[in-house]
């Protein structure tokens, strides 16, 4: 199913396309122990700066998922002599096609919002090892939501549900994740800095008109959208 928001970040080709940018992914990051021998998951991996940015770092062996053919075509070209190498694969996070247990980490970047929510979260619980862990950035309810800005926020970015943190919780816990935290951060949907772009060639200008939509919408509603970064655990 095509989305306007989705089709928008590919053509403009932006890195680190999640509340927090970049900047959030290596704190992140950073803080994980991932061992050379560790097979990691980027799932909705976009143009494919944090697949780069883990092998560069942690020299593990990275898998890098999008549905988006023009992301698959961008992270492509990023990754294409990677050392070491990353498997770059245009394929759907609510039916990965990947092997039961294979994975020691999974991460995804406000990815899982745009998608069937419990159906991503049972493929990611499927794929990692009971050993792994699965860190997830997603947009978050801060409270109740007037029904008008719901319905906004579901249309400017093609998604189905808006959880709040209690909701994402549920979730987890129904997809078999056990140990649940949340990483501290600054809790707004931050517009992050644009410092990695790709971006094609004549793109429409309803796209610059709904880049514009997003901005105001996340700074007119900081106090009823930010986000949240989950860890969790299956044991
Ligand atoms: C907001 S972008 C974030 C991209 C990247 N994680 C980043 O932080 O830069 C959401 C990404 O999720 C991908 N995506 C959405 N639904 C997906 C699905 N069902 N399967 C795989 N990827 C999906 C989109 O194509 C897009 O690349």
């Amino acid at each position: 199913m095509s989305n306007d928001y989705l089709d928008l970040i590919a053509y403009f080709g932006i890195g680190g396309a999640h509340p927090g940018g970049f900047a959030l992914t290596e704190s992140i990051l950073g803080g994980e122990n991932i061992q050379p021998m560790e097979a990691v998951l980027d799932v909705g991996c976009g143009t494919g700066q944090t697949a780069a940015f883990l092998a560069k770092s942690f020299h593990c062996q990275v898998t890098a998922i999008d549905n988006h053919p023009i992301m698959v075509e961008k992270a492509k070209k990023r990754l294409k002599n990677n050392k070491p190498p990353i498997n770059v694969i245009e394929g759907n996070a609510e039916n990965l096609g990947l092997a039961d247990d294979s994975f020691d980490l999974a991460i995804a970047e406000s990815v899982i919002v745009f998608t069937n929510i419990s159906k991503t979260l049972n493929e990611l619980a499927r794929v990692l090892r009971d050993t792994g862990r699965m860190i997830i950035i997603e947009m978050t309810a801060e409270q109740n939501l007037p029904e008008a800005l719901r319905k906004e926020i579901r249309r400017l970015y093609g998604i189905r549900e808006v959880l709040n943190e209690e909701e994402w919780r549920s979730k987890l816990q129904q997809a078999g994740f056990t140990k649940i935290e949340i990483i501290p951060t600054p809790s707004a949907l931050i517009l992050s800095e644009l410092d990695d772009i790709n971006q094609s060639k004549n793109i429409h200008s309803k796209f610059f008109d709904l880049w514009e939509e997003h901005h105001q919408l996340t700074l007119q509603n900081n106090q009823f959208i930010g986000y949240r970064v989950f860890k969790c655990h299956l044991c």
